[in-house]
């Protein structure tokens, strides 16, 4: 039965995926994608060898004696939790993964979603073990905060609520940057009424203002923070330099920057000076805006009304030859009972102990899938492996290393 519903999607995978390329809307392509689902399949597939592979384990456990399975099963366990436990960002505790909330509203990557689709994936997620949630002022504009402000009223002293300020609005459209004090403060206070809260737990800079500099941006943020209006400070695509100055002013909890196996730049000084400063890393992007979740291939493409389609790296030319990266991180999941997704955040979590990727989804077996990529292990054999492989692959349309010592 398994084998005819496979073959009846790799048959619909091809039909669509060869012979109809071209994605008229992000409504039709949202369609192709369910269609297609490649990386589904794959994920299944990966599933049932864990099972399969996990009942030939379980009978071989049976001849060994009971203390040293025991004793593997502990240490198992041991190295289990030591990834899925907590990590901290600064003094700030988390879940090792957060949930990104961006996507579910409009602007983003997909046709906007209802707030009643939404919220029970965000209380879904919660249930989960996810307890570090992202959004903005800016997701929507305004629209994105108002959904986790009421998924997460509930339950809001369970929970770390993350959000973005940064940017002037007209007519209900963004306008420019803005973090004039004056500015964030009014801004706060839309925050906090659209989230239903009287604090926000991680408060970032979204992007930095070139007419206001970064220790009065940071004094503001300190004053909100005495007020009892935000608990932590953050910031976002900022470089080290930036960071330092910053952190003078007003202890940093957490830095949000893209990152994951295409995008390498934070690799050069970001994530040192994270460590030095004793700040949290939040890779935005985690992975790859779905192209390592394998939510894409060869032949997907982007109608101009797309957001994807500004983005350099989903130029046809570009998604063609990122493939071989896409390719590996497959073989990769292949081999470690893994998905192509799960491979990409467990990457990242194996990094640095103050990395908490915040993958963006509007589904729930996504929140599912990604928070058990806490639950794959690397060596560090495996690890120099995996980088000196893709370390190989020439990647189109992603931001250069030196991009890192440039604020954003
Ligand atoms: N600070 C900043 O400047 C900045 C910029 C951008 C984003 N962000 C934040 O970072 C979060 C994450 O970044 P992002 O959304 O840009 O990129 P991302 O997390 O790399 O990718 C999101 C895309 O991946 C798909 N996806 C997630 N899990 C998947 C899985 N297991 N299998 C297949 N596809 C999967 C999602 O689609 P489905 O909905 O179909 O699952 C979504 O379209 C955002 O939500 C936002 O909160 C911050």
């Amino acid at each position: 039965m398994e084998f005819y519903i496979m073959l009846i999607h790799l048959a619909g995978y091809f039909s669509t995926g060869i012979i109809c390329p071209i994605f008229i809307s992000p409504i039709i392509k949202m369609k192709k994608e369910n269609k297609q689902k490649p990386n589904i399949y794959q994920g299944e597939i990966n599933r049932r060898n864990f099972i399969t592979k996990s009942a030939i384990a379980g009978i071989g456990l049976g001849a060994l004696s009971f203390s040293t399975a025991s004793a593997k099963r502990a240490e198992s366990e041991r190295e289990i939790s030591n990834l899925s436990k907590k990590r901290k960002l600064g003094t700030l505790e988390v879940s090792a993964i957060g949930l990104g909330c961006m996507s579910m509203t409009s602007g983003s990557y997909n046709p906007p979603r209802s707030k009643e689709e939404m919220i029970p994936v965000i209380r879904g997620a919660f249930d989960k073990g996810v307890t570090f949630f992202d959004t903005a002022e800016v997701y929507g504009p305004f629209t994105d905060e108002e959904i986790v402000g009421e998924a997460l009223a509930p339950i809001r002293d369970k929970v770390v609520i993350a959000s973005k300020f940064g940017f002037s609005f007209d007519n209900g459209q963004r306008s420019g940057r803005n973090s004039q004090p004056k500015h964030i403060k009014q801004a706060v206070e839309g925050m906090l009424k659209r989230l239903k809260t009287d604090r926000i737990d991680l408060l970032y800079l979204h992007r930095l203002d070139p007419d206001v500099p970064i220790e009065e941006v940071a004094g503001t943020v300190k004053e909100l923070i005495q007020e009892g209006k935000a608990l932590h400070f953050g910031l976002s695509e900022v470089a080290p330099d930036t960071m330092r100055k910053a952190h003078q002013e007003q202890k940093v909890s957490a830095l949000q920057t893209q990152y994951s196996l295409a995008e390498r730049f934070p690799e050069n000084q970001i994530l040192d000076t994270c460590e030095e400063l004793g700040i949290g890393f939040v890779p935005w992007g985690p992975v790859f805006r779905g192209f390592l979740g394998d939510k894409f291939n060869e032949f997907s493409r982007f109608s101009e009304d797309s957001r994807f389609a500004s983005v350099a790296s989903f130029t046809p030319e570009a998604i063609n030859q990122n493939m071989a990266l896409l390719k590996l991180v497959r073989e990769w999941a292949m081999k470690k009972d893994a998905t192509p997704a799960q491979i990409s955040l467990a990457w990242l979590l194996h990094q640095k102990p103050f990395i908490v990727p915040i993958p963006g989804t509007t589904k729930l077996h996504h929140v599912d899938e990604n928070m058990k990529a806490t639950q794959v292990k690397f060596t560090s054999t495996e690890l120099e492996e995996f980088r000196t492989a893709f370390s190989k692959i020439e990647l189109a349309g992603v931001r250069t290393m030196e991009s890192a010592l440039k604020d954003q």
